[in-house]
Order: structure tokens, then C-alpha cells, then sequence
């Protein structure tokens, strides 16, 4: 098939190569020229393991190209709608680049093509957007996407699931959509057919249910910290249970990203426009633990350090999951914030997540080291906020050797206690009772 791919971010790019070296052509279009420019070069603006590779090799089959000119979509057959939805000053979604991309691409489409929406909306989008549409003879569908970040060319390629929301009857689009999709489908991957409104849900849902399960161990944290039990044994024994799952029970500094957090808050706003404000209002609370996690880490410095103006903190992972290079909404990066604005000197590292964090907040005073040991230099506490593997596989007997106190917190629960304690170190994970020698 024909198709194009508007909007060439994370989500755009990822499925704009994937859907090319499935054989179908695709053309990628997007306002920003020097992310076309980067992306026609065969080199992602952003890190995802494999993606450069896949990109250039795609690319060689003359099947995918990117072009800053609307007027590019015209053969398509497909139109998928890829771009963000970030969050307003108010906690909604901000639609307009959805709606701008949609008032560009309308003048050169044919009558008989297919919108697809895959950006992040709230429930109604859709249908507001069927309306805007419909003069052109062009239809609309919904097909949520739910790639994670480090793992996104197999996450589009084999997802668990394939939705599409259509309008009522509309098989045509269930037809062309089933073209696009035919590999996966011929693979087994589930598809489920619903109404717009019910596909734009599916999506918040799922990462409002994610975010639910990773603050309810977080709540579970804080519980267990006030009676020294451990969370990571409590998460290993209700997750054997296979209607909980141990997926995502991780209990640490929280969830950030482009996605979680965002979604999470115009969800809520959302549900009030529409009067069922009530039915998410939990939802807050959620939140309201996720950020209580980025100052708990704080405190266990402060509880450990007594002040921590003046204090050598090493920080180990500043994107906001390991194998990215994304700090948007960044665990890391908050408490790294905080603990800055307490007058500690701050030394941080990240394999990948440096530049973006230069970028992305050049007002933080933070000293940014290439290596985990230059990191830990003299340090009077070292914090690893990103369980990068680097990270989990350092040596805890030669990282003993550089610090100025061997005091490890945990904000992941990712490192082996013990172990760390038998090299000498005192550690304090989220949720567990501190090990190691005393204060
Ligand atoms: C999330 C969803 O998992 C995807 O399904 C969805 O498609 C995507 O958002 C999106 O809406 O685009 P992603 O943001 O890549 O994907 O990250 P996750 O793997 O979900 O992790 C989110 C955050 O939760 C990270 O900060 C991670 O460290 C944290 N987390 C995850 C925990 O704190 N504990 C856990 O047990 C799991």
C-alpha cells in the first residue's frame, strides 16, 4: 500500500520504518527540516536501540523517504496521524498539532483515503475530527499505538494487540487497515474492531491502568518504609499470583516519560469536561504518589546526610527508563532539581540521556560526567535513578574505592543489597529496611 506517515516523532518515525520494510511505500512527513533532514540521512533524532541500523537499511529499499512538503501525501492511501499531544497548562491535552495537521494534509488527499489517528487523544477527538474531514471524501479511523520506548521496532511490528476504532458499518477501513496490517495479523497478533470512542479509550486506559499498578506498589513502598518490611519481596510474592503479574511492580522513584505522566493528567481532565470526573478522580491520587516517590528520595539523602547543602551527590541515570535517551517528565532529573536547589553539588551520568539533559534544562547546575566512576569521585552518596545495565553490573568493591562515604540509595531497587553491603556499603533502597553498616 501507499501510505503516509504525519508527524515524525518517536511514535511517527518508528512506524513510518516499519510499516516501509513491511514493502509497503512511505512517505514520512513532518514541519520540523532538520528531523526530515536527520531521519533522510538514515540516522533517528533520538536514541532507540536498532533504529539507525533498521532505518538505513529500510531506506536502501527506496520504500520510505521523508519530506517536509504536505503535498507528498497525495498518493497515499493511508494517512496515519503520528503527532504529539502534549500537555497544557491546565493538565488537557493540547490538540493542536493534531488539528494543524490535519487542516494541511486535507487539501491533497483523495476522496476515498483513509486517516488513521495513532496520536494520543481524548475521547471525542475522533469524532470531531470525522466531521472536519468528511467534505473531502476522506475517512477517519483509530488505531492507538502502544510501543514502549527501547523496545519500539518490535513493540509496532508484533504488538501485543491491534485496535481499530472505525465509524459504524465502515468495513472499508477495516478492510485497508487489515492490508496495512497483514503481516502482523498473519502472525497471530489479536485485532480488535470497536467505535472511535471506545479505541481513542483503549489507549488511555491501558497507560492510566500501567501507571495505577506502578503507584499502587508505591503506595505499598511508603506503607512497608514505615514498618521496615521489604517491597520487593511483598511485589515478588502477590505478582506469583497471575491475576496481579510481577510486571510492572516495580516500586523505585516512579514513572515519567512522554506518555505516563501526560496521559494520565488529561485523562482526568478530560473525564471532568465530560462530567465523569468522579469515576478518575483516584487517578489523582495516582499522580499524587508518583510525585511523592522524586521527594522521597531526597529525604532518605537528607535522613542519611543530615544536610545536604554542601553535599557531594553522585546520580547514576538521568533518562526516565533505561535504554532511552528521553528526560522528558525524568524521575531522575526532578530529584537531581531538588536536590540542586538544596545546595548540594550534584555529579550525574547517563549512558545515552547527557545531551538531551543539557538540552532539554541548561538552568540545572549539574556536573555532568562521561563515566559512573568519574560520577562517584569523592561522592558522599551515591543515587541510581535509571537501572541502566551499566549501572546494575558495577562493582561495588572498586566503586568503595573512589567514594568519600560509601552510601548507596537505591531509587530502583535494582542493585543487589546485599552484596553491596558485604563490599561495605551502607544502602537504602525504596520500600526495604537500609543494610549495611550504620550511620
Ligand atoms: C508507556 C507504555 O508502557 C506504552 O505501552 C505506551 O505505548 C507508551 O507509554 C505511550 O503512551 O506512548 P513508555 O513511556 O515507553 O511506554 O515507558 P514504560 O516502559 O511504560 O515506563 C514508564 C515509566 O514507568 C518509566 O519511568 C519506568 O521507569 C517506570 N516504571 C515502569 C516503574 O517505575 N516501575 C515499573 O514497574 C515499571
Amino acid at each position: 500500500m501507499i501510505i503516509s506517515v504525519i508527524g515524525c516523532g518517536y511514535l511517527g518515525a518508528v512506524h513510518a520504518v516499519a510499516m516501509a520494510s513491511l514493502g509497503h511505500q512511505v512517505i514520512g512527513v513532518d514541519v520540523d527540516g532538520e528531523k526530515v533532514a536527520r531521519l533522510s540521512a538514515g540516522r533517528a533524532p533520538f536514541f532507540e536501540p536498532g533504529l539507525d541500523e533498521f532505518l538505513t537499511q529500510v531506506m536502501a529499499t527506496g520504500r520510505l523517504t521523508f519530506s517536509t512538503d504536505m503535498a507528498q501525501i497525495h498518493p497515499a492511501e493511508v494517512h496515519f496521524v503520528a503527532v504529539g499531544t502534549p500537555q497544557s497548562a491546565t493538565g488537557a491535552a493540547d490538540l493542536q498539532y493534531v488539528d494543524a495537521a490535519v487542516d494541511a494534509a486535507l487539501p491533497h488527499v483523495v476522496a476515498g483515503s483513509l486517516f488513521v489517528g495513532k496520536s494520543t487523544v481524548p475521547v471525542g477527538t475522533a469524532d470531531r475530527l470525522a466531521t472536519a474531514i468528511s467534505p473531502s471524501g476522506a475517512r477517519v479511523a483509530w488505531n492507538p499505538e502502544f510501543l514502549r520506548e527501547g523496545h519500539a521496532i518490535q513493540d509496532t511490528l508484533r504488538p501485543d494487540r491491534i485496535v481499530y476504532g472505525v465509524g459504524t458499518g465502515d468495513e472499508e477501513s477495516v478492510r485497508m487497515l487489515d492490508a496495512v496490517y497483514a503481516d502482523a495479523l498473519a502472525h497471530g497478533v489479536p485485532r480488535m474492531v470497536t467505535d472511535l470512542r471506545t479505541a481513542e479509550l483503549v489507549k488511555v486506559a491501558a497507560n492510566a491502568f500501567l501507571a495505577t499498578k506502578i503507584s499502587f506498589i508505591n503506595a505499598m513502598a511508603e506503607v512497608a518504609e514505615t514498618v521496615d518490611a521489604d517491597v520487593v519481596a511483598l511485589a515478588d510474592a502477590i505478582g506469583q499470583d497471575a491475576r496481579i503479574g510481577r510486571r510492572f511492580l516495580d516500586a523505585g522513584v516512579g514513572f515519567g516519560g512522554g506518555c505516563l505522566p501526560k496521559d494520565l493528567r488529561a485523562f482526568i481532565a478530560r473525564s471532568e469536561e465530560l462530567g465523569s470526573g468522579e469515576a478518575t478522580s483516584f487517578l489523582r491520587e495516582v499522580d499524587r504518589i508518583n510525585s511523592r516517590r522524586r521527594q522521597r528520595v531526597v529525604d532518605v539523602l537528607a535522613e542519611e546526610l543530615g544536610d545536604l547543602n554542601g553535599a557531594r551527590i553522585a546520580v547514576l541515570g538521568i533518562a526516565f527508563k533505561p535504554e532511552s535517551d528521553d528526560v522528558r517528565d525524568s524521575p531522575a532529573l526532578e530529584v537531581v532539581r531538588r536536590l540542586v536547589e538544596a545546595g548540594a553539588h550534584v555529579t550525574a551520568t547517563d549512558p545515552r540521556a547527557i545531551a538531551s539533559a543539557r538540552r532539554a534544562h541548561p538552568e540545572l547546575t549539574v556536573d555532568y560526567r562521561e563515566s559512573a566512576e568519574e560520577t562517584m569521585r569523592d561522592a558522599d552518596a551515591v543515587v541510581l535513578l535509571t537501572e541502566w545495565v551499566q549501572f546494575r553490573d558495577l562493582d561495588p568493591r572498586a566503586a568503595r574505592a573512589l567514594v568519600r562515604r560509601a552510601l548507596l540509595v537505591d531509587g530502583r531497587n535494582a542493585l543487589d543489597a546485599t552484596v553491596w553491603a558485604d563490599a561495605g556499603w551502607r544502602v537504602r533502597g525504596l520500600g526495604r529496611a537500609a543494610v549495611g553498616p550504620g550511620r
